[in-house]
């Protein structure tokens, strides 16, 4: 049978989640030294470099038996075909509700524009309020679309606040707060339970926290 196989989120999460590991006790070598290797033994498992919504779909379909990603990649793809396991504390921020700094987002009766990276994440938000929104998708530095004048307000991670704030914007209201996450696969987490348990025990020794 081959390793128990981790899909882990390149850039921001990497380094934490080496450092988990290494708390953990498993040895990090070629993970840290990897080079251009997308596929690296760590300790008795495998390590998968993936970008953050690939790590979901290696994950549905099996062939990672866990990931490491932001609670962000989750909610904008939640299909419910895999099971979140655990809070590992790192990668902390949030989802907020931004715009051009001073004005009422909230006034007049026109249909707001919304650009947002989570098109799903910005609807669920303002259905929640039962508000009527168009919503542009945007692939990065979401930030110019208000400043621009494409959209009344955006969508979007906020973690120091620094791009908001050197760019005239300001939080209107906080949507969600985000951290890294464990996934699972379903199939995995029966056919390989004792493993995978166990590992989950060793991470959570480690230093993250189990979510109901
Ligand atoms: C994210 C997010 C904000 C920024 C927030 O973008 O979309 O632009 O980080 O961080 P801050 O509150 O600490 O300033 P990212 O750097 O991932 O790039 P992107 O804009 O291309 O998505």
């Amino acid at each position: 049978m081959r390793p128990i196989r981790i899909a882990l989120t390149k850039g921001r999460l990497e380094k934490n989640a080496v450092g988990l590991f290494e708390r953990m006790g498993l040895d990090c070598t070629q993970l840290i030294d990897k080079g251009r290797r997308l596929i690296l033994p760590v300790g008795p498992y495998e390590a998968v470099l993936a970008k953050a919504a690939d790590v979901i779909t290696y994950v549905e379909h099996g062939v990672c038996d866990l990931g490491v990603v932001g609670k962000d990649t989750i909610a904008e793809h939640d299909t419910g075909e895999f099971y979140e396991v655990m809070d590992l504390g790192f990668g902390r921020c949030r989802f907020a509700l931004a715009g051009r700094k001073g004005e009422d987002f909230y006034s007049g009766y026109a249909m707001k524009t919304i650009a947002t990276k989570y098109p799903n994440v910005a609807r669920a938000f303002f259905e929640k309020k039962g508000m009527d929104i168009r919503i542009i998708k945007i692939e990065g530095s979401v930030e110019l679309a208000p400043l621009l004048g494409l959209a009344d307000a955006i969508v979007d991670i906020v973690e120091t606040g620094s791009t908001l704030k050197e760019n005239g914007l300001e939080v209107y209201e906080t949507v969600c707060p985000i951290s890294a996450r464990v996934i699972v696969n379903m199939a995995s987490l029966k056919l390989r339970k004792s493993e995978i348990e166990s590992l989950l025990d060793r991470m959570e020794q480690a230093g993250a926290s189990m979510e109901a």
